[in-house]
């Protein structure tokens, strides 16, 4: 007997009753429950994941509000080779995603949603993505069997019953349906982390404007209105409605002075984005402040003054754990000091969260992301590298005022950077608007632990969007391209890396904090109050335009991490054909010229160009 555990809010919407009748005839769930987004529901449901075994209430007196769990190990990260976008036409997909015809991928989906709720919860979930009622937002409904998912939706989107009332009879809205795929027959125990460890499918419907998600409870396979609606739903949206739906972090800059400049950046997965959100400025830097508006995804527009206006789509983040700590990123320390969730992070003898690289020398006696006593000895990471925390952006003790704006933020730069063992300089700049979305089309990445599989590969990652583009890649650089031409003044683009190694294989940049000094560079430099030098792929800083107050960083240091590789670059130059090779019919025609100009700068360049000319090195060839 299907039953509603909480009374069903008026709907009045004849197509989000239909849809939500034909889910629960379909999946068959025990029970119905809408979700109003209140305090009371958060508590209610993070208590019954406490009973069910799935969270572990962390000590109170050291993470109030808080609670740890660890996933299945099948389960611990986005599956992109599982990830599908199901367009009417095969070409609109493009070669970078995953393509199966919608008729054939809903036959194939349909004998595994039949019954798949059996024994578990249906929960409905309005959200909004975007402050509720404003322009910019889009509205979606998840549904899903995972009280997991609810919590989590709780805090990285603006849940409740509020956003059926925007929706009143016949607004639109973005169908959203998860399963984690493991019914239950009566009586059977349910799993602490339910997931469907054989079969996952992560599923768009570009056209229809819906998603189906199987299989998985994890991340951005399970929290819909992230990767799959916010980024590859919207993208498609954006592309019809011009405007840009972005893998981008979202910072305000503030100058001693009183001026503030916004600046969105794209990094791909675990490279370093929520950390640059939450900058804060070495203390040299005096006066100059870092606020966040977004920690991952940018949606940007063309405002009536001809400027470009962003929000962040989201509420919340789910960020990288590892790595995170009080001189990495203390803002990210103090915003998850509590009402926190972690996922897969390891446990204290005395109830607190601990992962790699939060203190140099782990604490004795921790739990480990698979639930077992860790052996520091095994040489296998505490935390997953993967782990995650969910916590809501109003924790963050430097969140930007105009966070909220419904209008959202004027942007006054784009910085891309990719992490690069070698070849990519520290910072470099467009020369023009083409040549930008060129630097963001052929960014390249090694691999992370973010995405499952192989960790460490340089992978082309154009604008840090191949996993989440939601149609053709060339599409999208076309679109970028004349988006552009509509602007009068085009935001300026820079090519960051903060990843380049030495010979030891260490980081020559310190990175985190000192990446303000760049930043400082970038916010002067499209100001006109910074200088500049002209090198083969762009504008680029001398060691002087850097301020370098209060660190030991010298002219050769600099210079290893500035200087341009004439062999390098051909190599990398070669690895942007093979990228254009597999789009041809769809490039934009200025790449060619882009790669062809970039090609005759650099074949007669030095071996070795660099910013200072008395360390040139020009090889031993002519
Ligand atoms: P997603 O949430 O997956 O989109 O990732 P993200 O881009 O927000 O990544 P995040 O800021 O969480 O950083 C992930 C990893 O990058 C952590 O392990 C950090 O320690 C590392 N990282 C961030 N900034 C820097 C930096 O400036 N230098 C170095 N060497 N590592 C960094
Ligand atoms: C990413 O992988 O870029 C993330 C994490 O932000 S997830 O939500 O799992 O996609
Ligand atoms: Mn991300």
């Amino acid at each position: 007997m299907l039953t509603l555990t909480q009374e069903k809010p008026t709907v009045n919407h004849a197509e989000l009753t239909a849809w939500t009748d034909e889910v629960a005839a379909l999946c068959t769930p025990d029970r119905i429950r809408w979700c109003d987004g209140s305090k009371t529901e958060y508590d209610e449901l993070c208590n019954l994941l406490v009973d069910k075994g799935t969270f572990i209430r962390l000590n109170p007196k050291k993470r109030p509000n808080s609670f740890a769990c660890f996933s299945d190990p099948s389960d611990v990260a986005r599956v992109e080779d599982r990830t599908y976008i199901c367009s009417k036409r095969k070409d609109d997909a493009g070669p970078t995603n995953n393509w199966v015809d919608p008729k054939q991928m809903k036959q194939t989906l349909l004998p595994l949603l039949q019954g798949c709720m059996k024994g578990r919860t249906m929960y409905v979930i309005p959200f909004s993505m975007g402050p509720v009622g404003s322009d910019i937002s889009q509205i979606g409904i998840e549904i899903t069997d995972s009280e997991y998912v609810v919590v989590n939706m709780h805090l990285m989107t603006r849940v409740g019953t509020k956003v059926l009332q925007v929706l009143g009879n016949d607004g639109e809205f973005v169908k959203c349906l998860h399963t984690v795929g493991a019914p239950l027959n009566p009586g059977e125990a349910d799993a602490k982390w339910p997931t469907n460890a054989t079969t996952k499918y992560i599923v768009h419907y570009p056209e229809e404007r819906a998603i189906v998600s199987y299989g998985s409870g994890y991340g951005g396979n399970a929290l819909l209105g992230k990767k799959c609606f916010a980024l590859r739903i919207a993208s498609v949206i954006g592309r019809d409605e011009n405007w840009l739906a972005e893998h981008m972090l979202l910072l305000g800059v503030e100058s001693p002075d009183g001026k503030k400049d916004y600046v969105a950046a794209a990094f791909p997965s675990a490279c370093g984005k929520t950390n640059f959100a939450m900058i804060i400025p070495p203390k040299a830097l005096n006066g100059w402040k870092v606020t966040t508006v977004g920690d991952d995804i940018a949606w940007i527009k063309p405002g009536k003054d001809g400027k470009l206006y962003a929000i962040n789509p989201e509420a919340g983040y789910f960020g990288v754990a590892p790595g995170t700590n009080e001189k990495t990123n203390p803002n990210a320390m103090a915003t998850i000091a509590r009402d926190t969730i972690f996922t897969n992070v390891a446990i204290t003898e005395d109830g607190d969260v601990w992962w790699e690289g939060m203190t140099k020398e782990p604490p004795k006696n921790l739990t480990d992301w698979r639930g077992q006593k860790w052996d520091p000895a095994s040489g296998k990471p505490a935390a997953h590298p993967n782990s995650r925390f969910t916590v809501a952006a109003g924790n963050n003790p430097v969140i930007d005022p105009q966070w909220e704006n419904p209008n959202g933020v004027p942007v006054s730069a784009f910085v891309f950077g990719g992490r690069r063992s070698t070849t990519i300089p520290l910072v470099y700049q467009s020369s023009n608007w083409a040549y930008g979305v060129y630097l963001a089309s052929t960014m390249g990445s090694e691999t992370t632990a973010a995405a499952f599989g192989e960790v460490g590969k340089v992978r082309r990652d154009p604008f840090a969007m191949l996993p989440f583009c939601g149609y053709h890649m060339g599409d999208y650089f076309n679109h970028w391209l004349q988006f552009g031409r509509g602007l009068p003044a085009p935001p300026r683009i820079f090519g960051v890396n903060w990843f380049r190694k030495d010979a030891d294989g260490k980081f020559i940049w310190p990175g985190f904090g000192d990446n303000m000094r760049i930043l400082k560079w970038i916010v002067l430099k499209i100001r006109g109050e910074a200088n500049a030098v002209e090198s083969p792929i762009g504008w680029m800083p001398t060691y002087d335009d850097i301020d370098w107050s209060g660190i030991d960083f010298t002219n050769e240091q600099f210079d290893s991490i500035m200087d341009i590789d004439r062999e390098e670059w051909k190599a990398e130059l070669l690895q942007h054909v093979e990228l254009f090779e597999k789009m041809y019919d769809k490039l934009p025609k200025e790449f060619i010229f882009m790669r062809e100009l970039l090609l005759s700068s650099l074949w007669r360049s030095p071996a070795k160009w660099s910013l200072e000319p008395e360390r040139i090195d020009d090889g031993d060839e002519d």
